[in-house]
């Protein structure tokens, strides 16, 4: 085992997460197993030397909530995992409570305003049971909040991550103002006139909380500003554009942009790893000689995979030349599955692939592959193999898959991107780009990027991988820590 860290006062990094770095899944005869989270944070924390760094993150599961009363003094036994070298506080939080605060508020309330996702005639509606749900964030707030106090050094910096956690903040620097306090948002944010169809108070809370921060990081300037624009039209705050700042009651929150890129060097040796290089000879033994369109996204509402699949049965019928001649491999991994909306649109994408297997298909030639299961390998095999990569997002914080996608490309790959994608602020030179909404244009598009001339497409992944992975995820972690001070 690993020397512990004293196990209160003593951190001098933390970074605070509703999902954490690791997992447990329980076996049948009652053993965890513990598994490693991908994505950009994990990666980032690797650039974390330091010991007595702590992350605090929730217990997601029955299986994590065991874990995590298991722990001694909360922190999990790492010893052995290759997760970095941080210690890993789990909270055990109740799970009606996190139920409320983590379906209710975050991911069917924040995620839905600032995604821009309200079906807005019939929700949201803010009744009695949002109220409920609404004072379930605010203790989950608490937990963290309280966890993060106990567990900071005198002067520590913190990294508060995301939409869950915005009333954390504005609730530790009552409790510690000696600390140095970073909130980073994840997703894009919302215009004002969207976002304030949150109830007044709900709107503010969130606003002030994320203000208590010093610095609030976004990953495109276009969200900072409009976080910006909902402080100044919400709580009237000061709003100064160019140096990008926000004053309210005396104190001044500076807002940071930092455009996570791809990790190339993990990405480029995953890939070539005997399970993905065995996943791509199935692929390629499926696909033929044909071409290839590929997505991979979680089935996720704000991702587009219906309009996807509409665009490329659109492309089918008016295009007749690409009958047996193209693949469309669509990777669409659960996710959120409490929620009624996520479990009816995984049930409509898996609709309209079928409808377009039964118009199109031929004994030999499946146009379309979908797979509903996670695996990451096999994704990495996709993204090596595809012609084309469809990303066509209605709104998106950045899309790292736009940013993996060239940086692992065997062949050079053609990149229909929409253009509310947080990642087009910095792709769009080399991507085609598309409306999201409009079906016909992302035919087109995909059309368009199928007829590219190799040479071109070579050249334009190039340009793509090298603007993708411009700010690597230690990197942007690290400036993070820099900017706080
Ligand atoms: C987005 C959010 C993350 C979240 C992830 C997966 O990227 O910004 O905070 O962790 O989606 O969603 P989930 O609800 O499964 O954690």
């Amino acid at each position: 085992a690993t020397e512990r860290p004293d196990p209160s006062g003593s951190a001098p990094i933390l970074v605070a997460s509703n999902r954490g770095p690791v997992s447990f899944t329980s076996e049948d005869d009652g053993t965890l197993t513990l598994r490693r989270g991908g994505g950009g944070l994990v990666s980032g924390l690797s650039a974390i030397e330091d010991p007595n760094a702590v992350w605090v993150c929730a217990a997601l599961s029955e299986a994590d909530r065991t874990a995590a009363r298991q722990a001694p003094d909360g922190r999990l036994d790492l010893a052995g995992h290759d997760v970095g070298g941080q210690a890993v506080r789990m909270l055990d939080i109740d799970p009606g409570t996190f139920a409320r605060a983590y379906n209710g508020v975050a991911n069917s309330t924040l995620w839905f305003v600032h995604h821009l996702l309200y079906d807005t005639p019939t929700s949201p509606v803010f009744d009695e049971r949002f109220r409920r749900e609404w004072e379930s964030y605010g203790a989950y707030n608490t937990a963290f909040t309280e966890a993060l106090a106990a567990e900071a050094a005198p002067g520590a910096a913190v990294l508060v991550q995301d939409y869950h956690l915005s009333l954390v903040p504005g609730r530790l620097r009552e409790l510690r103002p000696d600390l140095r306090i970073g909130h980073f948002s994840h997703t894009p944010w919302a215009p004002p006139e969207y976002y304030r169809l949150l109830p007044d108070d709900v709107a503010a809370e969130v606003l002030t909380g994320i203000l208590g921060a010093d610095r609030a990081g976004f990953l495109t300037r276009r969200w900072a500003l409009a976080f910006a624009d909902c402080c100044e039209a919400l709580l009237g705050a000061e709003v100064d554009r160019a140096a990008l700042t926000v004053t309210y009651r005396g104190r001044t929150t500076a807002l940071g942009v930092h455009g996570l890129g791809a990790d190339a060097d993990f990405l480029r040796e995953r890939a070539h790893r005997p399970d993905v290089d065995a996943r791509l000879a199935t692929l390629r033994e499926a696909v033929g000689e044909r071409r290839t369109v590929v997505r991979v996204d979680r089935t996720e509402l704000s991702k587009n995979i219906v309009r996807g699949l509409l665009a490329y049965r659109h492309l089918l019928r008016t295009r007749p030349e690409w009958l047996d001649r193209v693949v469309h491999i669509a990777f669409a991994y659960p996710s959120r599955h409490d929620l009624p909306e996520y479990r009816e649109y995984t049930a409509a994408v898996q609709r309209i692939a079928h409808e377009i297997n039964d118009e199109f298909g031929t004994s030999t030639w499946q146009p379309l592959i979908l797979h509903v299961n996670d695996d990451f390998p096999r994704s990495l095999a996709a993204y090596r193999l595809a012609d084309v990569a469809l990303v066509n997002p209605i709104r998106d914080g950045m899309n790292l898959v736009a940013k993996e996608i060239p940086v692992v490309s065997d062949q050079g790959c053609a990149l229909v991107l929409s253009r509310e994608a947080g990642a087009f602020a910095e792709l769009a030179e080399d991507a085609i780009t598309v409306n999201p909404f409009d079906v016909i244009a992302t035919a087109d598009a995909l059309h368009r990027a199928l007829t590219m001339p190799a040479g071109e497409r070579a050249d334009r992944t190039k340009r793509l991988a090298a603007a993708a992975t411009a700010l690597p995820p230690q990197q942007w972690f690290l400036d993070q820590l820099t900017a706080l001070g």
